[in-house]
C-alpha cells in the first residue's frame, strides 16, 4: 500500500501524459485546461487505492481511475453552465472562459473520451466495468435534473432531497470505489460493500459540499461562495432551516428563496444568519457525521486487513474537516 499522495502524485503523472491538445484547438483546450485545474482527485485517489487494498497492483487501475476523473470534470463543466457558476478551482469556469457552446461540446466529448478509456480492459472485466459506468452515469443525469426541479419546488422533502444527492454524487463516488474492486477482481460481495462505504461516504461528502458553498472561505474555497443560494438550491441547510427556524424567518426564507434579486448580497447574508440562528448549520454538520460513520459501520464486513480499513477511516474523516 502506498499513503494516498503517493496515488494522488501517480495520477496526475498518467493524466498529463494522456492529455494532449489535438485539432480542432477549442474543442480541446478547454477540456485541458478544466483537468489540469486540479481539484482534490478524490475519486480516482479512491480507484487506485481501492485496488491496492483488495490487493491488486494500482497501476491496473489507472484507466478506470482516469474514466472517473474525465467524467466528474465533464459533470462539472456542465454543471457550472445549468448553475451559471462563474468559479471553478479559484479559475473562470470553462463557459465564462470560452462559452455555452463550447462547455456543452467539450463536455460531450469528455464524456466519450471517458468511455473510450475502458477500452483497455478485457474480457468480463470490461463488461463489468462500462456497465457500472453506465448505470452511474444515468444517475448522475437524474440526481442533476432532480436538483434543477428542486429549484423552482417549494415542497421538496428531506428524503427527496437525499435521494437527489445520492444520485448527481454519492453513486460516483460508490462507483469509483467499485471499479478498483471490479479490476482486482474480487467477489460480488466485497465489490457491494465497498460500493456501499463510497456511496455514504458521497453523501457525507455533498452534504458538506452544500455546508461549504454556504459558509466555505471565499479566499480559499474555490467556487463563488453562496452560489446555491443565489440559484435557490434546496439544500439540507435550507431544507432544515424550515423545520427549525421561527414563523416569521420560515416565511423570510421562503420569500428570499423564491425571488432571483440583482444584488445577492443582502439574500446571501439572511439566508445564512437563519441557517445558523435555526440550528441548521449544526444539524448538517451531525448529519454529515451520520452518514460518514454509516460508512465506517460498512467497513467491518471487509475482509481486509485492520491497517486497509484505518486507512479508508482516514480518508473518511479527512473528508469531513475538509475546507474545499
Ligand atoms: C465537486 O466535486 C462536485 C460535487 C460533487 C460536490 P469535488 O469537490 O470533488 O471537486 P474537485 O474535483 O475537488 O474540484
Ligand atoms: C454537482 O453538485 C454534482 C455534479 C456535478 C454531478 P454541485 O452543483 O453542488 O457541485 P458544485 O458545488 O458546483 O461543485
Ligand atoms: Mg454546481
Ligand atoms: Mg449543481
Ligand atoms: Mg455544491
Amino acid at each position: 500500500m502506498q499513503s494516498i499522495g503517493v496515488y494522488r502524485k501517480e495520477f496526475i503523472a498518467y493524466l498529463e501524459d494522456k492529455s494532449k491538445i489535438k485539432e480542432p484547438i477549442n474543442l480541446y483546450q478547454p477540456i485541458t485546461y478544466i483537468l489540469g485545474l486540479g481539484g482534490k482527485r478524490l475519486r480516482p485517489v479512491l480507484t487506485l487505492m481501492t485496488a491496492e487494498i483488495f490487493g491488486t497492483d494500482y497501476k491496473k487501475a489507472l484507466d478506470a481511475a482516469l474514466a472517473v476523473e474525465v467524467f466528474h470534470n465533464f459533470s462539472l463543466v456542465h454543471d457550472d453552465i445549468m448553475d451559471d457558476a462563474p468559479l471553478r478551482r479559484g479559475k473562470a469556469t470553462v463557459h465564462e472562459k470560452w462559452d455555452i457552446n463550447t462547455g456543452i461540446l467539450s463536455g460531450d466529448a469528455m464524456l466519450i473520451n471517458a468511455y473510450q478509456l475502458f477500452e483497455n480492459y478485457e474480457g468480463e472485466v470490461f463488461r463489468s466495468l462500462a456497465k457500472l459506468f453506465s448505470k452511474t452515469a444515468i444517475e448522475v443525469c437524474e440526481g442533476q435534473q432532480y436538483d434543477v426541479d428542486f429549484e423552482t419546488r417549494d415542497d421538496v422533502t428531506i428524503p427527496e432531497y437525499l435521494k437527489m444527492i445520492e444520485y448527481k454524487t454519492a453513486v460516483l463516488v460508490g462507483a469509483a470505489m467499485k471499479m478498483g474492486a471490479i479490476v482486482a477482481n474480487v467477489s460480488e460481495e466485497s465489490q457491494n460493500d465497498i460500493y456501499e462505504f463510497g456511496r455514504n461516504l458521497g453523501i457525507a461528502f455533498q452534504l458538506q459540499d452544500d455546508y461549504l458553498d454556504a459558509f466555505g472561505d471565499p479566499e480559499t474555497f474555490g467556487k463563488q461562495v453562496g452560489g446555491d443560494i443565489i440559484e435557490n438550491k434546496k439544500t439540507f441547510l435550507f431544507l432544515k432551516s424550515l423545520q427549525y427556524a421561527n414563523e416569521n424567518e420560515v416565511k423570510e426564507l421562503e420569500h428570499l428563496f423564491s425571488i432571483q434579486p440583482e444584488d445577492f448580497t443582502e439574500k446571501i447574508k439572511t439566508a445564512k444568519s437563519i441557517f445558523i440562528e435555526s440550528g441548521a448549520a449544526q444539524r448538517t454538520k451531525e448529519e454529515i457525521e451520520l452518514y460518514t460513520n454509516k460508512a465506517f459501520e460498512v467497513l467491518k464486513k471487509l475482509p481486509i486487513s485492520e491497517e486497509k480499513k484505518m486507512l479508508l477511516q482516514k480518508f473518511g474523516e479527512g473528508l469531513m474537516q475538509r475546507e474545499v
